[in-house]
């Protein structure tokens, strides 16, 4: 028997309609704030990660699905969307009638990472962006957006992790440092370390490895290190956040795993998921439209991660099994046959309904509709006439 991929799974019934009810609630909620749906392919040109999330990063060097194309073009099955969306915004010139826009889209992306407990080599994701709009209020509102779309699912015990990444002119000075230390701790770091040393310092900040935990106990904090404008812009997406009543912890390890962020990074963690514990992350990419050949316009958005967002909510919720509102049971072939028609046209008006048509007992078929937990049963018979001394089935 050909068996699932390493890493990929099956979303079966009843589990289905839990993530049809997260998402229905995630299209309504985006909706009211203003964003509208967008759906991007998820095969694109390897480029366009390779630019955009960064060529040292782990997702860059080691977990995507790349195969060639056409034309020695590579291509890539979309390890996230953000990338996608910002192709889209550029290539269909979105921000030339208005550069404030607002997207949502849910779908599937797909990293080679280790799979294990949260995390899926196909994995889904609702993503939130916002063009055009450097306003710190944004940042704060698109927070709350994220948090309320959790409380409406009354999914609770998550934090929001804050931190500012700076910008080009404040950045190079804080990464210089940390860099000067972390050669000074190499013979500590894991290999992974000892790469993103000379790549990609800031990464050391959040690996898990113990001994690279310790090696950045005491790193440098970029809130350290922000220019007038960064610091400004981070205060004031903080004043906005506690005037919303969304409380949120400062943290200066807080790196994420793509390069393309600046200033406001968060992430929305929960201590229920074990190692895997951001539910959610996102933050500004204002330099990002540009360097994919737009114009400068400043951008920040979010990833919902569906499949963990599905764990938390159905260990509270399970999902119901929900039966027929009527069961046909046919006794019979011309039973059967005014079953199919009239169950059809019954499910064609809005009823929930099943019909089975196998020609089992009704002994057989009463136990399958209490199985499925039918609200009613149907039991089609025969009906005989008798006209002028003939009988005649009906
Ligand atoms: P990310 O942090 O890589 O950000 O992913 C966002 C969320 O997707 C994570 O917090 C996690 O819940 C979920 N996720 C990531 N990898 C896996 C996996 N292998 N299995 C299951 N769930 C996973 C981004 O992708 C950015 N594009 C977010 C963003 C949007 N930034 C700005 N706009």
């Amino acid at each position: 028997m050909i068996q699932l991929v390493r890493g990929f799974k099956d979303i079966l019934p009843p589990e289905t309609s839990v993530w049809q009810s997260i998402e229905d609630t995630a299209r309504r909620h985006f909706e009211n704030f203003g964003f509208r749906e967008i759906r991007p392919p998820v095969l694109e040109q390897a480029a366009l990660f390779q630019r955009s999330i960064g060529e040292h990063t782990d997702i860059v060097e080691k977990e995507m699905y790349t195969f060639a194309g056409s034309r020695d073009t590579l291509l890539t099955l979309r390890p996230e969307a953000t990338a996608s969306v910002v192709r889209a915004y550029i290539q269909h010139k979105i921000y030339a009638a208005d550069p404030a826009a607002r997207f949502y889209t849910i779908g599937p992306m797909f990293r080679k990472e280790r799979p294990q407990k949260g995390r899926y080599r196909q994995f889904y994701q609702i993503n939130a962006e916002v063009f055009g709009v450097d306003s710190p209020y944004m940042d704060a509102q698109l927070i709350y957006m994220c948090m309320t779309f959790f409380r409406r699912l009354s999914v609770s015990g998550l934090q929001v992790h804050l931190n500012s990444l700076g910008c080009p002119e404040c950045r190079p000075a804080f990464r210089e440092k940390l860099s000067e230390m972390l050669a000074g701790r190499a013979e500590n770091l894991c290999p992974d370390c000892l790469r993103r040393l000379e790549k990609n310092p800031l990464r050391v900040l959040d690996c898990k490895v113990p001994a690279c935990r310790e090696a950045v106990a005491d790193a440098p904090s970029m809130l350290d290190f922000l220019c007038d404008d960064c610091g400004q812009h981070f205060r004031t997406v903080q004043a906005a956040l506690a005037d919303m009543d969304i409380e949120f912890q400062i943290d200066p390890r807080l790196v994420r795993g793509l390069d393309y962020y600046t200033r406001t990074a968060f992430e929305i963690q929960t201590s229920e998921l074990g190692a895997q514990n951001a539910v959610a992350g996102g933050g500004r990419y204002d330099q990002l439209v540009e360097m994919l050949g737009g114009p400068a316009q400043p951008a920040i958005g979010f990833a919902i991660g569906l499949d963990r967002l599905v764990e938390l909510f159905a260990a509270k919720f399970p999902a119901p099994e929900t039966g027929p509102e009527v069961f046909f049971l046919p006794m019979g072939d011309a039973a059967r046959k005014r079953a199919a028609k009239w169950s059809s046209q019954l499910a064609d008006a809005g009823v929930r309904v099943e019909a089975d048509f196998s020609g089992r007992s009704l002994k057989a078929l009463m136990r399958r509709a209490d199985r499925m937990g039918a609200a009613r049963v149907l039991i089609v018979g025969r009906i005989y006439i008798r006209t002028c001394g003939q009988v005649a089935e009906k």
